[in-house]
């Protein structure tokens, strides 16, 4: 290659992006080990602690406790008091590292990552044959911190402002209707419903087992008879007149999402409504150029395009498909009535009636 051609100045910032999108990957596993080793949850709330203090604390050896804790004094994840050779995790590190309800806890995040690079030859072979790789073939790690990440999302804002920015939805909701969770995974959008809404009944519904039986494990261990799940796709799902039909971070994996749509149009209720949960995203991919669209486009890449494909692949909408192209999709499928009900940062919440 000719350097001579390189604008230095151009160089450089492009290098120390590089290198600190490199150290955030050291960075995440760090981040694993501080979560799966309680190292987060023991400096919560303690204020400044010794490495000793802090090893005694967690149960871990002092050594290794004290090399973490520089790696996490390097990335801004914790401070340091020289004069006192102490480190303290301060209350907004805390908020996002150590406690584990709060809605920006991001440890289990680090699953996704790490799944994609344990199944990094799938990928390779997917690009090379153009076959799919389904949402099942990928490592666990995936399947939990998808579920554990949208977690604490679906519990801070689906009841409280999700559900309310629908029209008619909640009235129906207090007093008695018939819901579906389409793609439901772990279950955690339906047992947040179901907690709310006693005198509804919800019934979850997934194409992968596994999934199916962590959410049924999750509803009895809640103690939620009103809450059942089953094995079963977006378009071949029983039950018929389904007030409430949802599809949460979901139906952008479908190998055929019209079929989706359509066959939610066949089984709602006269008035009823899909709730379509997606990625955040605008419509062009000039507008898409944003931390959370690097995320998303590259999970895109690995799993939800893979699974699309894996499934015959007949509309390929990838996870920023944006409201335009995703209201095609109801529209086609018979829907009158489509428009955003609210937004987050990592999620566009879209309302489909017919
Ligand atoms: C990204 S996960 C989201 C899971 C869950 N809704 C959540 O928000 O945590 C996508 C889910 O869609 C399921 N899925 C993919 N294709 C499906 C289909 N055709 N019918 C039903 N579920 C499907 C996958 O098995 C997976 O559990």
């Amino acid at each position: 290659m000719d350097t001579s051609q390189l604008d230095p100045t151009k160089l450089d910032a492009f290098i120390a992006r590089a290198l600190a999108d490199l150290s955030a990957g050291y960075g995440g596993v760090m981040v694993s080990l501080g979560h799966r080793l309680g190292l987060y949850k023991a400096m919560a709330g303690a204020g400044p602690l010794t490495a000793r203090e802090l090893s005694g604390r967690a149960d871990c050896a002092e050594r290794y406790v004290r090399e973490w804790l520089g790696s996490q004094v390097a990335g801004g994840y914790v401070v340091y008091h020289a004069i006192s050779d102490t480190y303290e995790l301060t209350a907004e590190q805390a908020f996002v590292l150590a406690d584990e309800d709060s809605p920006v806890f991001l440890p289990h995040a680090w699953n996704v990552p790490a799944s994609m690079w344990l199944d990094e030859d799938k990928a390779v072979q997917a690009f090379r044959t153009g076959r799919g790789v389904a949402w099942g073939d990928h490592h666990g790690r995936l399947h939990c911190g998808v579920a554990a990440f949208y977690r604490n999302a679906y519990r801070a804002s689906l009841v409280p402002q999700w559900l309310p920015a629908l029209e008619g939805v909640v009235e129906k909701l207090s007093a008695g209707a018939l819901v579906a969770d389409i793609g439901c995974g772990h279950g955690h959008s339906t047992i947040a419903m179901a907690e709310a809404f006693p005198a509804s009944r919800f019934h979850g519904f997934d194409t992968h087992r596994e999934s199916v039986d962590a959410a049924q494990q999750a509803a009895a261990a809640a103690g939620f008879a009103h809450a059942t799940f089953a094995t079963a796709g977006a378009t071949d799902y029983p039950g018929q007149g389904y007030d409430l039909i949802c599809f949460f971070d979901c139906l952008h994996d479908m190998g055929d999402p019209l079929a989706a749509a359509t066959h939610a149009a066949a089984t709602l209720a006269p008035g009823g409504t899909v709730l379509l949960v997606e990625p955040f995203a605008n419509d062009r991919v000039e507008d898409n150029i944003s931390p959370v669209a690097r995320m998303y486009y590259s999970v895109s890449t690995m799993v939800c395009c893979a699974h699309a494909i894996s499934e015959g692949g007949r509309m390929v909408l990838g996870a920023q498909a944006g409201e335009s192209r995703l209201g095609d999709v109801f529209r086609k499928a018979g829907f009158t009535r489509f428009r955003r009900a609210a937004q987050t940062p990592f999620n566009l919440i879209l309302e489909a009636r017919l």
